[in-house]
């Protein structure tokens, strides 16, 4: 790749002391070499001072830890501060807008390690520019960004990708976001979210993979790896952050930064399984949460940061704080002022403290009089700089830098491709009921109604990073591309927020009863999940659900597509002849993505990462419950675990998703009835396309210990696959299981394994089991981690 050319954008009036001091030290030096050999040693010594340290450390060959180590030591104590304070740049909405004067003469102070809502090859650059070569020390400083889902080619929002239920869908929407974000000077992002989100009113379910452990890890395992690649030096990779360490999901009612009150247990055998997979994975950093876990905020939390992240997991990357959430410790009631908050979370181990400053303008004083924070805050400054050392910015500092490559790299065909492709494979079929899907390919006059089907921003999701609405082909320009203008007819009749207009919805009514055909495109809007958008009713917004009360009332055949970025409860929809397809927030590709599943151009086989509850008051819903003494009953005359008003069941159980072909679950296969120790036993299953359709399955195995020292889970994911099967064919899909995946957190506090019988079921759902049965595990195993975190093998092989 091309290097960033700083001489042609004429920036020499930066040229700094520091370099004028190290040109005249070099000068002075060749001139003592011509006149004496003798002098050599203190050429060596002047050699040293000349330059900024990190110049020094690399002239004196350095590299790795070697070199932190050298730059360390040359380090004030108000310097580590400063590298480990990260500075807002600009806003979400503003990049780069905070970058002021001011801002540059922190740099050349050593005040700032890293600015987040930055962008730009050039402008950052720049930036960078004064940090090598105008601070005394030169050390580069880190950019980072939410680059959640896509950078500039915007992916479906992540619950979507994770709809895909395909690793390898969600490892390309990382990468291709990667490559977009590191040519535009980006060497960090703060994804992926690997919370697990059991309770639909929590609006940052859609910023994750859902609602299962197992899952989630082999999501969080397939991001890290599409964000960082092989190597973390070339410089089309950034690092990874698994946010929010601990169990930021967990909150109280759903609502957003409230207490996680939870057990040590489902800590450990629930929320924590992702990062450690992420961990193993070699995720470079990892954020800590808001919120408290029984009233230990985890950004102050030693046990569990430093205790259990960097101890027992010897976890050795990069933790930053979440934003303001050093001083928030303030407001949780656990520090009296910003510097005992700034010492709590620098002896828990959050190296790098977002955006309030507290470090770098609270802490000099209590580290200078304290050993123990001064060696936190070594230790604090080493990650920092080994976390620049991994991208190779001490050798390239400007290697994210250089504007043509960054011109090339955005929304090319082949993003928009990978976009589209992720987008198609999100999309669920919830039912089919009167078989309308697919839409013939000339299905007459279609009435597209709703706004959302012309919402080009809601298409994109919350965190939308670089993407741009004029990016977007919508519902309605896709269709009529298909069609011809002369089959579509769009009216808006409601949007999400406003109330109702009669007038509007009439004139919809008017447009449905006319067509041959009906789209409702209904849900959410992009503004409704998403970080602070909990809701307490996770019910159709009133004019979205009058709208669709009205369109379905006319009797015409409708095909209904959801948006929505997390589970919704739908029963206005959810008549016995419905057509659901539940399309998430599907990226800069929506349109035309939704327009080929629904004609079976592309045929659904996106799966629910997450179960949609009947209604809020189900919520939080999930299929890893524990059984309780008396498990929920349908029959109602029976004291049972369950709501009196309502179904035992969810309305849509994870797992579930429909497709336009049918498949059928034979020849079920144990490679032993007997597990031992040390051992593996594999499960086999015949899966066979009995459609005249080519589609993908996604098979799904779930295991339960029916007896255990303390109540285990009703259903848990152990594996997982997307298989594409042509019509009339057959794959045999095998998962090979060890004994450690069926170890829980026990009452010892270790991860044990008890010898006795493991149930297991495989499903094309959690709710849609097909195959079931049970091996013995012989002997009792201890684990060196949760369960979920490890990764099933599976095998697919033709007939
Ligand atoms: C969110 C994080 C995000 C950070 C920086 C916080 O409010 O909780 O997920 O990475 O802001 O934008």
């Amino acid at each position: 790749m091309r290097h960033f050319q700083r001489a042609t954008r004429g920036k020499s009036a930066r040229m700094s002391a520091y370099r004028y001091s190290a040109i005249a030290l070099l000068l002075i030096a060749a001139s003592g070499c011509a006149s004496s050999q003798s002098s050599s040693p203190n050429l060596d010594l002047r050699a040293e001072e000349v330059g900024t340290t990190v110049a020094q450390a690399t002239a004196k060959g350095l590299r790795g830890a070697e070199r932190v180590g050298f730059i360390l030591d040359k380090m004030t104590t108000a310097e580590k501060l400063g590298q480990l304070n990260q500075m807002a740049g600009g806003r979400q909405i503003a990049l780069n807008s905070r970058i002021t004067d001011a801002e540059r003469d922190r740099v050349r102070t050593g005040g700032v390690g890293s600015y987040l809502h930055v962008a730009g090859a050039e402008f950052l650059g720049d930036l960078q520019h004064v940090a090598v070569e105008d601070s005394r020390n030169g050390i580069p400083l880190l950019f980072a960004m939410d680059v959640v889902h896509g950078y500039r080619t915007i992916f479906p929002v992540p619950l979507g990708i994770a709809a895909t239920f395909d690793v390898d869908d969600a490892e390309l929407a990382a990468r291709v976001a990667a490559v977009e974000a590191s040519a535009a000077g980006l060497h960090w992002t703060f994804a992926p979210m690997v919370d697990i989100a059991r309770d639909a009113r929590w609006g940052r379910i859609v910023e994750g993979a859902g609602e299962e452990p197992f899952f989630g890890s082999a999501m969080a395992r397939a991001q890290v790896h599409g964000y960082q690649g092989e190597d973390l030096k070339r410089p089309d990779t950034i690092i990874a952050t698994a946010k929010h360490f601990g169990a930021y999901g967990a909150g109280t009612g759903g609502r957003d930064y409230d207490s996680a009150d939870i057990s040590e247990r489902t800590l450990m055998d629930v929320y924590l399984p992702p990062f450690r997979a992420a961990a193993e994975e070699g995720a470079a950093s990892f954020m800590v949460a808001f919120n408290d876990i029984g009233g230990v905020p985890t950004t102050a939390n030693k046990a569990l940061v430093n205790g259990l992240l960097r101890g027992q997991w010897d976890y050795d990357g990069l933790i930053v704080s979440d934003w303001n959430s050093v001083p928030e410790l303030l407001n949780h009631g656990v520090a009296e002022t910003r510097s005992e908050a700034g010492a709590l979370a620098l002896v828990a181990s959050v190296d790098m403290e977002m955006t309030s400053g507290i470090y770098a303008a609270d802490m000099l004083e209590a580290v200078e009089a304290s050993p123990a924070l001064e060696a936190a805050l070594d230790a604090a400054t080493k990650r920092v700089l080994m976390a620049k050392d991994r991208l190779g910015l001490f050798d390239a500092p400007y290697a994210y830098h250089d504007p043509a490559r960054e011109a090339a790299a955005m929304l090319t065909p082949d993003h928009r491709a990978a976009a589209r492709h992720v987008a198609e494979r999100s999309m669920v079929l919830l039912r089919n009921d009167a078989g309308m899907l697919p839409l013939k390919p000339q299905p007459g006059k279609v009435a597209v109604i709703g706004a959302l089907a012309g919402d080009a921003r809601s298409m994109i999701g919350s965190w939308k990073a670089q993407g741009r609405e004029e990016d977007v082909v919508t519902v309605v320009e896709a269709l009529r591309k298909r069609l011809g203008e002369e089959f579509v007819v769009y009216e808006p009749g409601a949007g999400t927020r406003d109330v109702a207009d009669p007038a509007a919805i009439a004139k919809a009514v008017t447009a449905a009863e006319a067509a041959d055909v009906v789209l409702l495109i209904t849900g959410e809007d992009y503004n409704m999940s998403g970080e602070a958008r909990s809701r307490s009713d996770i019910g159709l917004p009133a004019p979205q659900k009058a709208l669709a009360e009205a369109i379905l009332a006319t009797g015409k055949p409708v095909v209904t597509v959801l948006m929505t970025g997390r589970p919704l409860d739908i029963s206005p929809l959810d008549s016995d002849d419905a057509s659901i397809l539940l399309a998430w927030f599907p990226g800069v590709e929506a349109g035309p993505a939704i327009i080929n599943v629904l004609f079976g151009d592309a045929v659904p086989a996106g799966r629910l990462p997450a179960s949609f509850p009947r209604r809020t008051g189900q919520s939080p819903y999930f299929i890893g419950h524990n059984p309780t003494g008396r498990p929920a009953d349908v029959d109602l005359s029976k004291d049972s675990a369950r709501y009196m008003d309502i179904p035992i069941t969810p309305a849509y159980a994870f797992g579930h998703g429909l497709s336009y072909a049918t498949f059928e679950y034979t020849n079920l296969r144990l490679s032993s009835d007997t597990l031992a120790p040390s051992d593996t036993v594999s499960i086999g299953v015949d899966i066979t396309n009995t459609s005249i359709t080519n589609a993908d399955e996604v098979v799904q195995l779930y295991t339960r210990d029916p007896v255990a020292q303390v109540a285990r889970p009703q259903q848990e994911l152990r594996g997982f696959a997307r298989v594409h099967i042509d019509a009339g064919k057959t794959k045999h899909v095998t998962f090979t299981l060890r004994p450690e995946q069926f170890a829980y957190f026990a009452p010892s506090a270790r991860f044990e394994a008890d010898a006795g019988r493991i149930d297991f079921a495989i499903g094309a759902g959690a709710a849609d089991i097909r195959l079931a049965g049970s091996f013995q595990v012989t002997g009792h195993v201890i684990a060196d981690g949760p369960a979920a975190a490890i990764a099933t093998s599976v095998s697919i092989s033709e007939e």
